[in-house]
């Protein structure tokens, strides 16, 4: 057959692979909903995340308040260890990345116990990074370990590699997200349904999509915990809760919801962090966007993001905001990360450069109190008896308010006189705030008033 000597086959050398190197030990701490998803979602993908990392990922122990919440694991991976505390698990020596997935406040200590023990971590635990984000930071860089925590933000939605690698590049000049799936969920309800605030909230804890206490999440906290994350990569600020100005939804109306639709507009509790000509402005309110905005579009449970980045231009991420097998896909993409990366010093294990929590040196001065913050406003103007509409355009005039477009809404209620909507120009939250109350003294109308984000180059550049 080969003839040929020159088309003699090479001698048979036996395939040897490369050597795998040693799999990356796991230490997981919480077996809930987003534990079990990663759990799942390991076993499944196992030889995918093998291949993929160039080592294999291993779940090699659990700590859960209830060991008992992990038997399923075990009888799936009996070698699998089962504590009932997390710091003795953060100390083991036969962890290479401590997992947190309890939550709660008590998970500082696990990860500063397992970063002084030189281990990595990752975290879904967007409230204990807000409140002690900058202190984990500098305990991982003193210690060269990497703390991740993509699924701290957006669920399944890679927001934090997109900033942090995918527009490393840019310099951001702006992002505004619908961060919160549960508040999203009973906007979307209120705005289709015409429900109120307190029904459609028990609807959502009916489903499974509110908690028992749905403070953190309808008082616009949880977005806010997102939102100092988000501005921390893409802006270098040092997470802090109290620097964003928050405002939730208890206080909606189903009026303003059909005076919004009314206009080509849907209310969604965005998270804002900006740096404008004025300063940087970071907050989380509800706000009117055009209906045909992909931020708009986000219904139930979904999350997106909106980057105005200096050469990119627009981008926009959409997806699952929570749940196991989506926050799990986050979580997955950390360890997969860290099984891959190579020290500074090119070793596996070896010290990190990948800053936590952005680059302070890109940092802005302190965010702008909203009184300053400009926006484009509905006024919603529900007559307790008739009033002049001219008087009232002259008072907005006179006070440095312009309207741009003005329509009558329904009354409030049967036999009430139907609504006046004014959409100003952008404006001083505090100069509205003001107008609107003399306004409302003025008038004898009870006066609403809902800030505007087109995402237009007037507004959001
Ligand atoms: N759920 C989501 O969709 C989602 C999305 C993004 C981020 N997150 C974040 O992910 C984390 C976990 O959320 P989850 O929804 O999975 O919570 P979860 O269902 O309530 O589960 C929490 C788990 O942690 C354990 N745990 C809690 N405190 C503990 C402690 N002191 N010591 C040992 N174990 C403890 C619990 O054990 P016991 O059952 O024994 O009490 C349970 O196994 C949170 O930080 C959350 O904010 C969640």
């Amino acid at each position: 057959m080969f003839a040929d000597s020159r088309l003699s086959p090479l001698p048979h050398v036996p395939a040897r692979a490369p050597a795998m190197p040693p799999a990356l030990r796991v230490g997981l701490i919480g077996m809930g909903t987003v534990g079990t998803g990663v759990w799942r979602v390991l076993r499944r993908n196992q030889a995918l995340i093998a291949a993929r990392s160039g080592r294999a990922v291993e779940i090699v122990a659990v700590a859960t308040r209830t060991p008992a919440r992990a038997a399923a694991a075990q009888a799936e991976a009996p070698g699998l260890r089962l504590l009932d505390d997390p710091l003795r698990l953060a100390a083991d020596p036969g962890v290479d990345v401590l997992l947190e997935l309890a939550g709660g406040s008590a998970a500082r200590d696990w990860v500063l116990a397992a970063l002084a023990q030189g281990k990595h971590v990752v975290t879904a635990n967007k409230a204990l990074l807000a409140e002690h984000g900058e202190q984990l930071a500098q305990a991982a860089v003193r210690h060269g370990r990497v703390l991740a925590y993509e699924a701290a933000v957006a669920g399944a939605v890679p927001v934090i590699k997109a900033l942090r690698e995918g527009l490393a590049g840019n310099r951001i000049d702006a992002l505004a997200g619908v961060l919160n799936g549960t508040s999203n969920y009973i906007l979307t309800r209120m705005q289709a349904a015409g429900l109120d605030f307190a029904t459609a909230l028990a609807e959502a804890q009916a489903l499974g999509y509110a908690e028992a206490d749905p403070s953190l999440d309808v008082d616009g906290t949880d977005a806010a915990h997102k939102l100092t994350l988000l501005a921390a990569n893409a802006f270098g600020l040092p997470p802090a809760l109290d620097a964003v100005h928050v405002e939730g939804l208890r206080d909606l109306q189903p009026g303003d919801m059909a005076a919004a639709a009314q206009l080509g507009y849907v209310v969604k509790l965005l998270a804002i962090a900006r740096r404008g000509a004025q300063g940087m402005e970071l907050r989380v309110h509800p706000a009117l966007v055009p209906a045909q905005h992909a931020l708009a579009r986000l219904d139930g449970a979904s999350n997106g993001l909106l980057v105005r980045a200096d050469a990119a231009g627009e981008a926009f991420f959409s997806g699952a905001g929570a749940g196991g097998e989506p926050t799990a896909s986050a979580v997955l993409a950390d360890l997969v990360d860290l099984a891959r990366h190579p020290g500074t010093d090119g070793r596996w294990g070896g010290p990190t450069a990948i800053p936590t929590l952005g680059l302070r040196a890109d940092a802005p001065a302190a965010p702008l109190p909203m009184a300053q913050v400009r926006t484009r406003q509905l006024l919603r103007l529900l007559p307790g008896k008739t009033f002049n509409e001219a008087q009232v355009l002259r008072q907005l005039a006179h006070a440095g308010v312009k309207v741009e477009r003005r329509a009558w809404g329904p009354a409030e209620a049967a036999g009430a006189s139907p609504s006046l909507l004014l959409l100003t120009a952008p404006v001083p939250d505090g100069l509205a705030a003001q107008a609107a109350e003399r306004l409302q003294a003025h008038t004898g109308a009870r006066v609403r008033r809902l800030r505007v984000e087109d995402f237009g180059a007037q507004q959001f550049e």
